[in-house]
């Protein structure tokens, strides 16, 4: 018990002294994938130990409510494009949803994925683990069967925080997929996340 409280505490210590790893983002090829985020609440990654993951990066700074990061995406068609788009806490009250409608669960529900496989894991992931990115960055991850050549982020935002904003780069292609989600279970207060699973080189 002792010593599993002493691991975490060391654990979240290295993550902190490690997490401003910075990618060089001119490596080639240009598939690299940011997201920029402002005022969100929690994270979490799979692999969790991705200070040590080539090709996916976090820069958080909690002070400023500040949390990057990047993902050289390992694109299944190279000549697929990059495109952008925000997600914000305003959002949810467009009628907008191309995801998630077979669950009642959800109330909200935009997605860039073009493998409706891995969409389908991912809102039923967030619905299922709950509102903490950690649990579905792991179930999703988990469900996947842990491939070596893949990370997760999971970021929950935070659905009353001013001047929330997450831009972030996306690319309609099969090693790539984003979902932004709110949830509503019974009895629970709502929640939403934005999680990203990608296909990254160098791993
Ligand atoms: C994230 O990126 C934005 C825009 O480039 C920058 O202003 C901000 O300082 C960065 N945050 C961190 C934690 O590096
Ligand atoms: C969400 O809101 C932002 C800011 O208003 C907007 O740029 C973006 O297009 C919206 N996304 C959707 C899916 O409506
Ligand atoms: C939702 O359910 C209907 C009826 O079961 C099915 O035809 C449809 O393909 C489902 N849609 C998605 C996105 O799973
Ligand atoms: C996700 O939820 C399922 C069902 O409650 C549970 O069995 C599983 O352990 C959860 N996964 C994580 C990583 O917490
Ligand atoms: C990653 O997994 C694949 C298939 O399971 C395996 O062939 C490969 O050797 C693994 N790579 C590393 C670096 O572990």
């Amino acid at each position: 018990m002792c010593s599993r409280v002493l691991f975490v505490f060391l654990a979240s210590v290295a993550v902190l002294a490690e997490a401003g790893v910075t990618c060089d983002l001119t490596t080639q090829p240009a598939t690299w994938a940011r997201v920029i985020a402002k005022n969100v609440f929690f994270n979490a990654y799979e692999p969790d130990n991705y200070f040590a993951t080539p090709g996916f990066c976090v820069n958080n700074d909690f002070m400023i409510h500040s949390l990057n990061y990047s993902s050289h995406v390992n694109l299944a068609d190279p000549t697929a494009q990059m495109k952008h788009d925000r997600a914000t806490n305003t959002n949810f009250t467009d009628s907008l949803i191309n995801c998630g409608q077979n669950i009642s669960q959800v109330q909200w529900c935009q997605s860039h994925c073009a493998n409706k496989q891995l969409e389908q894991l991912i809102v039923s992931t967030a619905v299922i683990n709950g509102s903490l990115p950690l649990a579905t960055a792991q179930q999703v991850f988990q469900t996947m069967g842990s491939p070596n050549d893949t990370s997760i982020a999971a970021v929950q935002v935070d659905l009353y925080a001013n001047d929330l904003h997450i831009d972030y780069d996306y690319f309609d292609d099969a090693n790539f997929c984003s979902v932004f989600v709110k949830v509503k279970n019974p009895t629970q207060f709502p929640y939403a996340l934005f999680i990203t699973v990608q296909k990254i080189l160098g791993l």
